[in-house]
């Protein structure tokens, strides 16, 4: 097999251009932890103006900027409450419990869209018996569910009850640029209904590292303390913060050709045998396998070997991201892989 691999592992795959290179090489840089790096100032204040947020902060990774939000908003011995396929219920090692010393509640929804009144039956009586609520954590778009778009008027909701009860919100907004992208509400709209917003740059923008932390200014003053305290210090950080203004340039207004090219890929796995997948919101596609198929494990070393990248997703399940690096012809190899891996799989 001689062509590039079809990567569709995750949209973190990417590997910088040649254009984000030389943005990199070009960078003006200086100390971030003695004083001020100019490139990353530069980029913490863009990002903050398109989220319409007094201030950002630059962090290595969405992990250690959600985990500082929690450190941040909570006390110890509190409760958090989040959706039960969140990023920072599964995937973030109970840091929410290591770092902050807090408990997340998670709820169930359908496809990430927790309602008003999911939130407000979470929230503890407040009496002797029960944990205090701390936090309300949000995801846009939601990952696991299949990067699907919470709706503004959702966020609203959820919002006007943690204002009523005096609770703070955090959103995991890693794909926050699809959310926008895909439902044409602008970033700042969304991000006007929780207090800090975290937005990666390492997804779906191609870089190579990179999420900030948006909020109140004394809370960000706050933030550098926490991400200090999680050593995320960094001295030149604006090689990185190049990268991510070079990509708010360049690859933040392609985003819906990722878009298109998830649901091309889509219904082309719903014309394959024992496949199917929702239309997706924005760039994930989850690939669910008919009962009786192969397991998705299988299925995805299968697909290796032919050259296209895949991987489970949970029983019966694959997930498939679209990003800059795939373009049409990869999403036809994708296709044509995912029926012969089907036939190969599935033939007596
Ligand atoms: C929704 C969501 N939040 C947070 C993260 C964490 O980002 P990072 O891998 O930069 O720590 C991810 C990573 O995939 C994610 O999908």
């Amino acid at each position: 097999m001689s062509e590039r691999p079809i990567d569709l592992r995750s949209d973190t795959v990417t590997r910088p251009s040649p254009g984000m290179r030389d943005a990199i090489a070009g960078a003006e840089v200086a100390d971030d932890v003695l004083g001020k790096d100019p490139t990353a100032d530069r980029l913490e204040r863009r990002v903050a103006g398109l989220l319409g947020k007094d201030a950002a902060l630059f962090f290595p990774s969405g992990t250690q900027a959600n985990q500082a939000a929690v450190l941040l908003h909570t006390q110890p011995g509190t409760e958090a409450v989040c959706e039960g396929e969140a990023h920072v219920f599964h995937y973030e090692y109970a840091d929410a419990a290591w770092l902050s010393g807090v408990q997340l509640h998670p709820v169930s929804s359908a496809s990430g869209r927790v309602s008003a009144d999911t939130f407000r039956r979470a929230i503890r009586p407040g009496d002797r018996h029960h944990p205090t609520t701390s936090l309300f954590c949000l995801e846009n778009t939601h990952n696991m569910h299949g990067g699907t778009v919470l709706p503004v008027g959702d966020m609203r909701e959820v919002r006007a009850l943690a204002d009523e009860e005096g609770i703070p919100v955090h959103l995991d907004g890693a794909r926050l640029w699809n959310a926008a992208e895909a439902s044409g509400t602008p970033l700042h709209a969304f991000a006007a209904e929780a207090d800090t917003v975290m937005v990666s740059l390492s997804k779906g923008l191609g870089c190579p590292i990179g999420s900030l932390l948006a909020g109140p200014a004394p809370l960000i003053d706050r933030a550098w303390w926490a991400r200090k305290r999680l050593g995320g210090g960094m001295r030149q950080v604006g090689v990185l913060a190049a990268a991510g203004l070079y990509a708010l340039d360049h690859n933040l207004p392609r985003l819906g050709e990722d878009h298109d090219r998830a649901r091309r890929l889509a219904s082309g796995t719903n014309a394959v045998a024992g496949l199917s997948a929702e239309p997706p919101d924005t760039n994930i596609v989850m690939i669910r396998i008919a009962d009786g198929g192969p397991d998705p494990e299988e299925l995805s070393a299968e697909l290796d070997r032919s050259g296209v990248r895949i991987l489970p997703a949970g029983p019966g399940r694959l997930r498939a991201v679209t990003h800059l690096d795939v373009d049409d012809d990869g999403i036809e190899r994708a296709v044509d892989s995912l029926s012969a891996a089907m036939g190969r799989l599935t033939r007596g």
